[in-house]
């Protein structure tokens, strides 16, 4: 079956690419996503400088899910900005995300990736695990202030990563900045912090940073990831493409995303769990499910979730 899918105008080869933070850090992880069977090339959340992140151990896999606090280990911009047009020549989209320690570095980093020209530009507004510095998304103003100063500089089309919302009345908040914002797509959510895994056995946390608090994904956070697919895909009625990301393992999960209303899904725990291979196995799973339920493309059930 046909699992390409457009977004912003951009078409993916595939609906199946890795989240920002999911092998994604180095030339040679770039790279072998590029010969995968993923449907894009996501880079890792860049700052102005290189970092080498959070001290370790900072990721920790479960039955159920994960839990990180990674803190940003990236090669900084520049780098970044010199490997997208090696990237570009394996023939499928490269999504550049964009973070920042602060506001400012956000329009800065924003214009000389663009002037790189990925395809398009996820601007991350939802790390949960740098010390000290809030999630942007959490905070309105400062999320409108901050989008609509990289909007000035960014040609191609601009993304938004956001954290989980848990209450109508926030998603309507963030629903309205995002309208003013003019963003072409949102990428539905980040991991969800901060949450606390215990090991009971040795009575300790699991990661180091943070005293143990880090960012949670894989299974457990589907239903927060579904749930905010479907609020802002109702909020736009429709006419924001969105990525949905979030507790997706099996063709399955992918599916009641797109049932919800994302274009297209994001893999983080699953991948790092499998590695690369995954890919194929969630195409041939998704296949699978859109042939038993009678469906002929991915558009087909896109946003038809029904209520009782
Ligand atoms: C990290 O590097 O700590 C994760 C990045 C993110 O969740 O946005």
């Amino acid at each position: 079956m046909d699992l390409s899918t457009t977004i912003a105008g951009v078409r993916f080869p595939s609906c199946f690419m890795n989240a920002s933070g999911a092998l994604c850090v180095t030339r040679e992880e770039l790279l072998a996503l590029g010969r995968s069977c993923a449907g894009a090339i996501v880079t890792k959340s860049m700052t102005v400088e290189p970092r080498d992140g959070n001290s370790t151990p900072r990721y920790y896999g479960f039955s159920g899910g994960s839990i990180n606090s990674m803190g940003l280990p990236n090669l900084g911009y520049r780098a970044y900005a010199e490997l997208i047009p090696e990237l570009k020549r394996l023939g499928k989209p490269v999504i550049a995300s964009v973070a920042g320690l602060c506001e400012d570095d956000f329009p800065t980093i924003a214009a000389m990736i663009d002037a790189a020209k990925p395809d398009l530009i996820e601007v991350n507004l939802s790390c949960p695990n740098i010390p000290g510095k809030p999630q942007i998304g959490y905070d309105a103003e400062a999320s409108e202030r901050l989008l609509k100063r990289v909007r000035k500089v960014i040609t191609v089309p601009m993304g938004v990563k956001l954290p989980p919302y848990f209450d109508p009345a926030h998603h309507s908040a963030m629903g309205a900045v995002i309208s003013r914002c003019g963003v072409d797509f949102l990428n539905l959510i980040n991991s969800v912090g901060n949450g606390l895994v215990v090991d009971p056995e040795r009575e300790v946390v699991v990661i180091k940073p943070k005293g143990g608090f880090g960012g949670l994904g894989g299974s457990i956070i589907k239903p927060v990831a579904l749930a905010n697919v479907r609020a802002f895909w109702k909020i736009f009625e429709g006419r924001m493409p969105i990525i949905g990301t979030g507790g997706v393992v099996n063709g399955v999960d992918a599916f009641e995303h797109l049932l919800c209303g994302a274009s297209a899904v994001q893999i983080g725990t699953v991948l790092v769990e499998e590695g690369l291979g995954v890919f194929r196995r969630l195409e041939t799973e998704l296949t699978e499910q859109l042939d038993k339920k009678g469906y002929k493309k991915l558009e087909d059930c896109r946003g038809k979730l029904k209520e009782l």
